[in-house]
């Protein structure tokens, strides 16, 4: 698979490469140079497949000779090992649930995927360390990505005091290849650590450093797979008037289903569904690209104003001589996403905001005779404050969260100093 980069086409690299390097220069995104497409007869023959079977050929297509068939297929079942079950809501709309897995995130889907290729292209004898940063939610997906691999090292850094007591016990009950890091500061001086390591040439060395990066194009080409696994779960008569709504904040899941769609997916229409920070939506009425300042929403993991994945967006409209008139969109404030999250309720839906904003703007872009699916990206418990206050009840905790509940905290602590820090990192 070549792939090049969005900011100069003249650099083209390999997947591994891809994956190792995560962007490429002037932060500039890798792009695939060739876009697969499946004959309609394959598509149906995948839909019948298991989830893992198919999901490898989804990869494979892409991937091409770089890995093994039988390699990727071992690394898919790894990676994808919880379900992402469709679960009805009403009579036309669906809920994706990509929350089922240890973090109870769509992010475990793209992490553990990252994490398996990583390890695959990085080589038997190659040591890396994975070092990041993290309010709560993306040090338990890298954590448990890449709890148990050999030849990996992974060292999370958070706020201590700063995260929610069950957020802590998520990743920092771990151990094993998991080091976590309570530094006293802020998110900003986590980040700021971080930072130095990656400037210091030796210790990067020393410690084959990586930052497992959000942008990895591994976690995307994961992403398109759950978009197959939901149209194979629904009955054949919806499959041809099918709607997607997708929350959107970096524009990461709704380009995944973009490339779903280019493989031959049949879905008719995505809605790019976001909060107040509404860029894309402004854009696509027809105005100029015009971010604004970020605000903070209920959907907090959707507060984002340039998104990042949507240069991929528009690159991949103008490969297939898509229009981007075509792509619905919407903004939801908070009053509505929490009058919306009561609305499912009501009709025995317990859902969280980020996918009630996707719900919101399905039911009301949805038309006689289509069928609408939503993406549910994260477990109403990782959202159980807002969630319960918005809803008058308590939710059970899922038992991932309870399991962990009760286990001691591994973590060590430090002051928000580079040497210790360092020193910590070269130890071996
Ligand atoms: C719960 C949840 N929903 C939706 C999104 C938005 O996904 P994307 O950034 O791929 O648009 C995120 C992003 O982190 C998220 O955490």
């Amino acid at each position: 698979m070549k792939l090049y980069n969005l900011k100069d086409h003249n650099e083209q690299v390999s997947f591994s490469q891809a994956v190792k390097q995560g962007l490429g220069s002037q932060q500039g995104l890798f792009f695939p140079l060739e876009l697969p497409e499946f004959e309609l007869t394959d598509i149906d023959a995948m839909l019948e497949m298991d989830f893992v079977s198919r999901s490898s050929k989804i990869l494979s297509a892409y991937i091409g000779d770089e890995i093994a068939p039988h390699q990727l297929a071992e690394r898919v079942k790894t990676a994808f090992a919880f379900p992402a079950p469709v679960a009805k809501v009403s009579d036309d709309i669906s809920c994706l649930e990509l929350f089922h897995g240890p973090t109870l995130a769509f992010k475990d889907f793209g992490g553990r995927f990252m994490a398996q290729m990583l390890s695959y292209v990085s080589g038997a004898d190659e040591q890396i360390t994975i070092l990041t940063a993290t309010s709560g939610d993306t040090g338990a997906a890298v954590a448990h990505a890449f709890y148990g691999m050999e030849n990996v090292r992974v060292v999370i850094l958070y706020p201590q005091g700063k995260i929610s007591p069950l957020q802590e016990k998520l990743f920092c009950t771990l151990g094993g290849n998991i080091e976590t890091i309570a530094i006293d500061g802020d998110f900003d001086a986590c980040q700021a650590l971080v930072k130095q390591a990656f400037d210091d040439e030796e210790l990067k060395k020393a410690i084959g450093l990586n930052s497992a990066n959000s942008i990895n194009i591994s976690r995307l080409l994961a992403q398109i797979c759950y978009y197959f696994e939901a149209v194979a779960q629904l009955p054949q008569e919806k499959r041809n008037q099918l709607v997607v709504s997708v929350p959107s904040g970096n524009f990461g899941d709704l380009t995944a289903g973009l490339l779903a769609k280019s493989l031959g997916l049949p879905i008719k229409r995505f809605i790019a569904a976001t909060n107040a920070n509404d860029t894309v939506p402004r854009f696509l009425q027809g105005g100029s690209w015009t971010p604004n300042a970020t605000v903070a929403t209920l959907s907090n993991a959707m507060d984002v104003s340039q998104p990042n994945n949507w240069p991929r967006v528009e690159e991949l409209f103008r490969r297939k001589t898509w229009r981007l008139t075509d792509l619905a969109y919407g903004a939801v404030s908070d009053d509505t996403t929490e009058a919306t999250m009561r609305e499912l309720a009501e009709i025995g839906y317990i859902s969280e905001p980020h996918a009630a904003i996707a719900y919101r703007l399905l039911r009301d872009q949805l038309q006689e005779g289509e069928f609408g699916l939503f993406l549910g990206t994260a477990h109403p418990a990782k959202f159980k404050e807002s969630v319960e206050a918005i809803l008058g009840q308590a939710l059970p905790l899922p038992q991932e969260l309870a399991d962990r509940a009760g286990l001691p905290l591994l973590s060590h602590t430090m002051p928000a100093d580079f040497a210790p820090l360092r020193a910590f990192l070269l130890k071996a």
